[in-house]
């Protein structure tokens, strides 16, 4: 009589395991992360991010292009912005015909219909590469949520469907709320990067937009003091539930692939769409192993985004969209 349950049974054939197949990696899920630079015909490859690449305008334009064919609908837009054209308070972040304004612009006019987000933080436009304003040794919290409303506004005229403030100041998702409604963007959405740790594999995207942080006297090199420690667990929710709470529509947890206990908790905690950012490092990491022939790109990339939906998350940020696309469809 021994066993009347054998599970194998389930996973004996391809056909039965197709049947009873859970989750489902469609490119629905992906939000493709763009980085944009001054310039024309501009197609830098980013050093310690294999195969991704800084783009030009006039190339942004044919790339968006040809992600619409393949069938990936959402893009968030960074930019790297002049060194010269950086300050303490951001003002370049301001300006209407800034690069991220423009770069808004280009992606609506070449397809109108892509879900366009932008990233919405100090950081790229800083000559301290913080996210915030630094002053009296610190990062200034209401200071700087009030600078993040006024980019966020101009991102909204520019034609940003979703503006994705990944800055983890206090407050800003309400003040940034409260700014949209005021100056006739009811309409525009706030993706929140709620749950954002002070993680170590971001590295990758300080090169993209040369935007670490650099050394001021009394001031931490670090983004710990607003970014969260990642040893914390009820913090992650208490974030989220505050960041639904002031008007985000959908929420986000970054890192990913370190971070799959805190996508579930919040997938349980919380009604709104949940965002997972696979960010910078992991890419590298993954990329740097397929590159040596150490793991096998594609198995890796496509496990690893299952495994982000499966822990919860409806939309997935990741620099491997495209290819796992290609690949989807080969399958
Ligand atoms: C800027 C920002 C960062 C990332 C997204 N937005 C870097 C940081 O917070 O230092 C990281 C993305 C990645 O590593 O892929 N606020």
């Amino acid at each position: 009589m021994y066993p009347l349950i054998r599970n194998r049974r389930l996973r004996s054939s391809e056909a039965i395991r197709r049947l009873v197949r859970e989750t489902i990696l469609t490119p629905d899920d992906f939000l493709v992360p763009l980085f944009v630079v001054e310039g024309k015909n501009i197609k830098e490859e980013i050093a310690s991010m294999p195969n991704y690449y800084r783009l030009s305008l006039d190339i942004l334009e044919k790339e968006v292009k040809e992600l619409w064919s393949m069938g990936l609908c959402s893009v968030l837009l960074f930019v790297k912005v002049p060194e010269n054209l950086k300050d303490n308070k951001g003002t370049e972040a301001l300006n209407p015909d800034g690069l991220m304004q423009q770069a808004i612009k280009t992606v609506k006019n070449a397809c109108p219909e892509m879900l366009v987000m932008t990233d919405v933080a100090l950081d790229p436009y800083s000559s301290y590469g913080h996210d915030g304003i630094v002053g009296d040794g610190q990062i200034l919290n209401d200071e700087t949520t009030e600078v993040l409303a006024e980019m966020s506004v101009s991102h909204a005229l520019a034609g940003a469907d979703f503006v994705a403030p990944s800055d983890m100041m206090d407050g800003r998702i309400l003040t940034i709320r409260e700014a949209l409604e005021e100056e006739g963007y009811p309409n525009t959405g706030i993706m929140s990067y709620s749950a954002k740790y002070a993680s170590a594999f971001y590295g990758p995207f300080r090169d993209a937009l040369d935007s670490a942080p650099v050394d001021i006297k009394n001031v931490p090199k670090d983004k710990k003091t607003y970014q969260m420690d990642f040893a914390n667990r009820f913090e992650a929710i208490k974030e989220t539930q505050m960041d639904v709470d002031e008007g985000a529509d959908i929420v986000m947890v970054k890192p990913g692939l370190c971070y799959l206990d805190i996508v579930r908790e919040i997938r349980n905690e919380v009604e709104v769409p949940i965002a997972v950012y696979q960010v910078s490092g992991e890419y590298a990491m993954l990329k740097a192993a397929a590159q040596n022939d150490w793991l096998d790109e594609k198995a890796v990339v496509l496990e690893s985004l299952l495994a982000f939906k499966r822990a919860g998350a409806d939309g997935i940020l990741t620099y491997f969209a495209k290819s796992a696309a290609k690949w989807l469809k080969e399958n």
